[in-house]
């Protein structure tokens, strides 16, 4: 079999699980650019939840009733797919959360305030979502600890080379990286980072919220500790996220929220915790949102993440390719065969804001902003971007319609 024989994505004809691209604005569908800052969902899970509320729903963990055991099935088995997905060794490793973000949390909090002193370093790098920055340079702050950034060179790429000087600056304990970078598309070298990480004797935490939709993660194969991922960027709904912990890690540490669920025993005097995954998920958890993801995973798998992956690297490729033909866009980032299918430029002279709002006049939806990563605008010399970001329902004539909607621009603001 020739490569060429791979299964393919047929675009066109998933797009018609999505109602949103029945909707017409002045009379077309939306071009929508902006699936990394959150997908559409297909009717496949949003029937998935219905039925759940309809027929199968409950709290969970808590009733003898059937009801309540088919609800709890529901909810388990979502983890089950959820371990499925990022190829985790136990079930019990997977806590749910409400997004990456609080799953990034939970590890600051529940590991770092225990764990991080001066004379520690947390590194992380000049590429992280504030949801992997800020945690830890607040809790490096808590506690005493150093906070030190890996540099990126000009293509947005790491400088691996910075690490031995980082090594020098006290006990490395922490290492904190995206996969995927949200804003460039970067695909990091994690296991890399794993190892060094390995080698000073520090935990690796990898953000993969931009990752998973898009390509493979296995939590084994990166020799990752903590893996953080969310639910609404891969067809899901919002509201619920999953970390990923090594067991022995996730055993020791202390808890995160408090209050029902978590508990084995509660007395006037002292509480014990519940066992894994159950210490860290306080409070009813968001059950059908659960259910939601684990359709999600389903319904990705199905289409299969390599082929979802050479969809987005030919859709890239493409819009690389018309961009480099505008000599007033400025394209950030690595070149297509090293990213994701994220796309962030400048348009010279022009605001992003400005840039959006008259794309979606065009009916062209992107993202214009510092994309919650303030430190690689700093690096990048801009205050903001605009982004374009493709997923499985992507097609190429979306990316006719945003370079036309760029001449457009040019001719009314340029
Ligand atoms: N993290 C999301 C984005 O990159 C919201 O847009």
């Amino acid at each position: 079999m020739t490569s060429t024989a791979l299964p393919a994505l047929d675009a066109h004809r998933l797009r018609a699980d999505f109602a949103v691209f029945e909707d017409l604005f002045d009379g077309r569908p939306v071009a929508f650019l902006d699936s990394a800052a959150s997908t559409q969902k297909p009717r496949q899970v949003l029937d998935r939840m219905r039925t759940f509320y309809e027929h199968e729903y409950a709290n969970v963990h808590r009733g003898v009733y059937r009801l309540a055991e088919r609800a709890t099935e529901g909810f388990e088995g979502a983890r089950r797919t959820v371990a499925g997905l990022l190829n985790a060794p136990s079930e019990k490793e997977i806590v749910f959360t409400r997004s990456a973000t609080e799953a990034i949390n939970l590890i600051a909090y529940a590991w770092g305030l225990d764990n991080l002193g001066p004379g520690d370093v947390v590194v992380i790098t000049e590429l992280e979502h504030h949801s992997n920055f800020v945690p830890w340079q607040y809790i490096a702050h808590r506690t005493g600890a150093s906070f030190r950034n890996i540099p990126i060179d000009d293509l947005g790429e790491l400088q691996l080379d910075a690490l031995d000087s980082i090594a020098r600056e006290g006990n490395v304990k922490l290492v904190a990286n995206n996969l995927v970078s949200n804003t460039l598309g970067t695909i990091n070298p994690v296991e890399t980072l794993a190892a060094w990480a390995h080698e000073q004797g520090a935990i690796m935490v990898v953000d993969a919220a931009q990752a998973a939709p898009h390509r493979r993660v296995d939590v084994q194969a990166l020799d990752a500790d903590f893996v953080a991922i969310s639910s609404h960027k891969l067809c899901g709904p919002s509201g619920i996220g999953a970390l990923w912990g090594k067991r022995e890690l996730l055993e020791k540490m202390s808890p995160f929220n408090l209050g029902g669920e978590m508990i084995r025993s509660v007395g006037l005097e002292r509480t014990t915790f519940n066992e894994l995954p159950h210490k860290f998920e306080a409070g009813t958890p968001a059950i059908a949102e659960a259910v939601g993801f684990g359709a999600a995973i389903d319904y990705i798998s199905e289409i299969g993440l390599d082929a979802i992956e050479r969809h987005e690297h030919v859709l890239v490729e493409q819009a690389m390719n018309a961009l480099a033909e505008l000599p007033w866009v400025r394209v950030f980032g690595p070149p297509p065969e090293r990213r994701a299918g994220i796309v962030s430029f400048d348009v010279e002279g022009i605001h992003p804001h400005d840039v959006a709002q008259i794309l979606d006049w065009e009916g062209v939806a992107v993202r214009a902003g510092h994309h919650c990563t303030q430190p690689l605008m700093t690096r990048l010399g801009v205050s903001a971007t605009t982004r374009a970001s493709f997923y499985l329902y992507s097609i190429p004539e979306e990316i006719d319609r945003l370079i036309a909607g760029l001449h457009k621009v040019k001719a009314s603001l340029g």
